[in-house]
């Protein structure tokens, strides 16, 4: 599991009893740009991709998926090593073009597409666009040739056996996203027949935060397998094949990290298995992550505002909360609500001996941000900080809710912290009111 002592360890340096995040103490990140904020180590990103690309084969590109976390410093660093972008809607796109991404190395997933996205996206001659339903090459094909601008098309496929394991499972059953495998032969058909379009490739994505590696062995195994069965069906080789993100990190006690070596090694040998496949002659193989690459990169971090004791039981109140970090408080998906990891930032070597819960400033019970959690003996002041928030954090939040400023972020790297963007005021909350 990704304890706080693994994280420590792994990517974190400290004094005796303050963490350090890329070279600074927290103690002077909080005291420059306020709390609640946002950290991120763009180090850790660097080493997490690296840790991919060493992995995948090396014929492999990788599109970040800017779901995961959309802030610009994300996608520059990602652009500024190679790799290009995934986005899921109009406003993606726009952050992808406007962090400078070349159009063509942007692939647009994701299901119900509006028209407006779909002819933002082919005036601007993205990448590919990764259809999710019969009607929606039909939406792209009309689009396309009303610009007179040929479109690149793969198909996101539902597979029929699923990959299982994930912990939010998307593919191999009834699903909104992507075209069941037992349609794929006629949305294919329907590509190639229809004016303006180009069939490019196949895209398989069914589940996000998966550990084993024999689950995304089974995954590729069948883009592989589909891979063959487009040829011998209608004799087009792929130029893109599409194998999705979903590599997952762990959060909690009973989790445990993908063994990448492992994942590796079979890769190889399934790589091997297939190299002289007709194919996949001249197949472009990608991925497209997104949490593996920045979760463990940011750090939230928060003061103790308050502390209280109600019927017996303690309660430490911090300036944040799940307004900004709803996964961390349980309630993004989660059926059972577990413990970030979570630790008092400037105390990391007293004794975890007080059992607190950590909560926000929400009017709701819903909004705590650790449950019956060892502490050391928290004082008001002190800095609580949740680990592994650098993906599905800030922006899966429900940021407006009691409209509290929203959190700042703040990007470290060669030992400088840069402010990325600054905190929400209250006026904020008003600047579209009409
Ligand atoms: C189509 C698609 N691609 C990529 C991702 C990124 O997944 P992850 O962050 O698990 O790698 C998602 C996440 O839901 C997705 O829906």
């Amino acid at each position: 599991m990704n304890s706080v002592d693994t994280l420590l360890k792994t990517y974190f340096s400290r004094s005796t009893s303050e963490l350090w995040l890329g070279e600074l103490p927290v103690s002077s990140l909080a005291a420059d740009f306020g709390t609640p904020l946002f950290v991120y180590d763009q180090g850790i990103v660097a080493q997490k991709l690296a840790l991919l690309q060493h992995t995948l084969p090396p014929n492999f590109a990788i599109s970040y998926s800017i779901k995961a976390n959309p802030q610009r410093a994300f996608l520059q660093f990602f652009l500024s090593q190679g790799c290009g972008l995934e986005i899921a809607s109009g406003g993606e796109l726009y952050q992808a073009l406007s962090a400078g991404c070349p159009p063509e190395r942007i692939i647009f997933a994701g299901p119900g597409k509006r028209e407006e996205e779909l002819r933002y996206a082919l005036e601007n001659g993205i990448g590919e666009i990764h259809a999710e339903s019969h009607q929606e090459i039909t939406r792209i094909g009309a689009i396309s040739r009303q610009l007179g601008r040929p479109a690149r098309v793969a198909i996101r496929v539902n597979p029929s056996e699923a990959a299982q394991g994930g912990a939010m499972r998307m593919g191999g059953k009834a699903a909104p996203f992507g075209i069941d495998e037992e349609c794929l032969e006629s949305a294919v058909a329907k590509v190639l027949t229809e004016p303006g379009l180009i069939f490019c490739g196949l895209h398989l994505f069914t589940g996000t935060q998966i550990l084993d590696h024999s689950v995304l062995l089974t995954q590729y195994r069948r883009g592989l397998e589909m891979a063959r069965q487009i040829f011998q069906r209608f004799g087009q080789p792929l130029d893109t094949l599409d194998f999705g993100g979903g590599y997952g990190i762990p959060y909690f006690a009973h989790e445990q990290a993908l063994d990448m070596a492992q994942l590796g090694q079979a890769l190889r040998a399934l790589f091997d298995e297939y190299k002289d496949e007709p194919a996949l002659r001249n197949t472009h193989f990608m991925v497209e992550p997104g949490r593996f690459l920045v979760g463990e990169a940011g750090v939230y971090v928060t003061r103790i505002s308050d502390i209280k004791i109600s019927r017996g039981k303690k309660f430490v109140i911090v300036d944040g909360g799940m307004h900004h970090h709803l996964a961390a408080s349980g309630n993004l998906g989660q059926t059972i609500k577990r413990n970030f990891p979570v630790a008092i930032l400037n105390k990391l070597d007293q004794p975890t001996d007080t059992m607190v819960d950590v909560v926000g400033p929400l009017c709701t019970p819903l909004d705590g941000l650790a449950r019956a959690i060892e502490l050391p003996q928290p004082e008001i002041g002190d800095l609580i900080g949740v680990f592994l928030s650098g993906a599905y954090a800030r922006t899966a939040s429900p940021l407006g809710f009691l409209s509290h400023p929203t959190p700042p972020e703040v990007w470290l790297a060669h030992g400088q912290a840069r402010l990325i963007r600054r905190r929400g005021t209250y006026q904020d909350y008003e600047h579209d009111l009409v």
